[in-house]
C-alpha cells in the first residue's frame, strides 16, 4: 500500500511539473531580462559635496555668472586654484574661511568683497564644509574666464 501511496504522489509531482511546463507557459508572468526592469541612470548621482553645495551654499552663489549674492562657483574655483597649488592647503583655507570669514584672509578679488560685502560665517559641520570645499576645487574649469577681473594682488 505505501508504495502505491508513494506512486501517487511522485506520479502527481511529475503531473503537476508537467502541467506547468506545458500548459501553463503562456499564464506565466513575462519574464523580462534584468537590464529592463531597471530605470537608467538618469542623472549622475550626486557627491555629498554638490548637496551640501545646493543645501547651504547656492542660494548665494550660481554655478556661473551672473552673480548672486556671492560670486558664481566657478569663480572661487578659478581663485583658489590661482592663490593655492597644494590643494590640502587651499582646502583647509576654505574651510577655514567659511567658519570665520575675514576679508584679510580673502582669495577673491577685493572688489568682490566691496561688492558683495563679506560672507557670512557658516554654522555648517566641519565634515560638511570640507566635503563642500572638495567639492568646489573640483569645478575648476581652465576654459572659464572671471568676468574680467584677474586677481590683483
Ligand atoms: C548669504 C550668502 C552666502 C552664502 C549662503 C554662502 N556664501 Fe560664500 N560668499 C558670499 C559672498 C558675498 C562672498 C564674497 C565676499 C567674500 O569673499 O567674503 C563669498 C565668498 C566665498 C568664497 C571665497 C572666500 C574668499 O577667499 O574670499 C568661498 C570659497 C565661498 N564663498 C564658498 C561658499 C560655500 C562653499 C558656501 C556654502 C557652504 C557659501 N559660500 C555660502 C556669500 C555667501
Amino acid at each position: 500500500m505505501p508504495r502505491l501511496l508513494i506512486g501517487l504522489v511522485v506520479g502527481l509531482l511529475i503531473g503537476a511539473s508537467v502541467m506547468y511546463f506545458i500548459i501553463k507557459p503562456s499564464e506565466r508572468p513575462a519574464e523580462k531580462p534584468v537590464a529592463e526592469n531597471v530605470e537608467p541612470a538618469k542623472t549622475k548621482l550626486k557627491s555629498e559635496g554638490e548637496l551640501v553645495y545646493e543645501k547651504s551654499c547656492k542660494v548665494c552663489h550660481p554655478m556661473e555668472p551672473p552673480a548672486g549674492q556671492g560670486p558664481p562657483i566657478l569663480g572661487l574655483a578659478t581663485h583658489y586654484r590661482e592663490a593655492f597649488s597644494d590643494k590640502e592647503k587651499g582646502l583647509a583655507h576654505m574651510v577655514d574661511f567659511m567658519k570665520n570669514p575675514d576679508s584679510s584672509k580673502s582669495k577673491v578679488e577685493p572688489r568682490a568683497i566691496k561688492r558683495f560685502g563679506l560672507m557670512p560665517a557658516m554654522a555648517n559641520s566641519k565634515t560638511e564644509l570640507k566635503l563642500v570645499a572638495q567639492w568646489l576645487w573640483d569645478q575648476y574649469d581652465p576654459s572659464f574666464e572671471c568676468g574680467g577681473g584677474k586677481r590683483r594682488k
